[in-house]
C-alpha cells in the first residue's frame, strides 16, 4: 500500500487530516512527536504535527523520512498571501520554496540563497502539483501554483511584505513549508505543499489570521483530502 506523510504545524492545521484517518493508532515518536498512524481509501497515512518554525519542520520531517520512508511528503496549512490578487481562503499549490530568511548577503549573495548548497529553491513533485489542480478545480477552490516561502517570523507589515515579493516572487509565506521541502530535497523523497490564505501578511495580518485560520484550514485540508481520493 502507498504510504503518505502528511505534515502540519498547528492543531488547526491537522485536526480536519485527522478526522477524516480511520483506524488511527497514536504512536509517542522521538523528540516528542506524536505519529497518527491511520487510513484513508486504501492508503496508509501518517499525520503529525511538527509544532511552529522551521527548526520543528525540519527535524520532523528527517523524523517521518526514517520511521516510515513514506512515497511522498504533503504539508498542509495556512499561510500569509504575498503575491497581489491572493485573497483569504484561496488556496497556493507549491511549485518550488525557498527559506526567505537565509541571509549571508554580506558575502554578495542573494538573499535566501544558502552557500555551498547546489540549490537553495526546492521543487515540489511534478505530478503531485497536477494533481493538486485538477482537483482544487473540481472542489471549486480558487488555486494558484506558486512560489511559497518560509522564515521564522510571522510577517505583518506591508513593506516586508512588498519587498519579499520583489526578492522572492512568492506567492505565500508562512513558517515551515521550506524547511519540509528542504529536508525532502536532500533525502529524494516527492513533495507538495499545500496552503491556504488566512491573512495578508499586511498590518492587518493578526486580526485577519485570528479570524480566518479555520476556515483556510478547512480549504487545504480539503484539498489534500481530495488528492488522496484519486491516489
Ligand atoms: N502563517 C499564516 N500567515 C502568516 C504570516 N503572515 N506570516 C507567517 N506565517 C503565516
Amino acid at each position: 500500500t502507498t504510504r503518505i506523510a502528511i505534515i502540519g504545524a498547528m492543531e488547526e492545521e491537522t485536526r480536519e487530516i485527522e478526522q477524516f484517518l480511520t483506524h488511527v493508532e497514536k504512536i509517542e515518536g522521538k523528540a516528542g512527536l506524536a505519529f497518527m498512524e491511520g487510513e484513508y481509501g486504501g492508503l496508509s497515512v501518517i499525520a503529525v504535527r511538527c509544532g511552529i518554525g522551521k527548526v520543528n519542520a525540519a527535524l520532523c520531517t528527517q523524523i517521518v523520512l526514517d520511521l516510515y520512508d513514506p512515497e511522498l511528503v504533503i504539508n498542509v496549512g495556512v499561510a500569509g498571501g504575498i503575491a497581489p490578487g491572493l485573497r483569504v481562503g484561496d488556496v497556493v499549490i507549491s511549485d518550488k520554496a525557498q527559506q526567505h530568511d537565509v541571509d549571508t548577503s554580506a558575502f554578495g549573495d542573494p538573499k535566501g540563497v544558502i552557500p555551498r548548497m547546489e540549490t537553495s529553491v526546492f521543487q515540489a513533485d511534478p505530478e503531485l502539483i497536477q494533481l493538486a489542480q485538477k482537483v482544487g478545480h473540481r472542489l471549486g477552490l480558487s488555486v494558484t501554483v506558486g512560489k511559497v516561502i518560509s522564515g521564522d517570523q510571522f510577517i505583518a507589515d506591508e513593506g516586508l511584505k512588498k519587498a519579499l515579493f520583489q526578492d522572492f516572487g512568492a506567492s505565500c509565506t508562512e513558517m515551515e513549508g521550506a524547511a519540509i521541502a528542504h529536508v525532502c530535497a536532500v533525502n529524494q523523497a516527492p513533495f507538495l505543499l499545500i496552503r491556504s490564505i488566512s491573512d495578508a501578511a499586511g498590518e492587518q495580518a493578526v486580526i485577519s489570521y485570528q479570524d480566518f485560520v479555520t476556515t483556510a484550514a478547512a480549504n487545504a485540508a480539503a484539498l489534500v483530502r481530495g488528492m488522496l481520493d484519486e491516489k
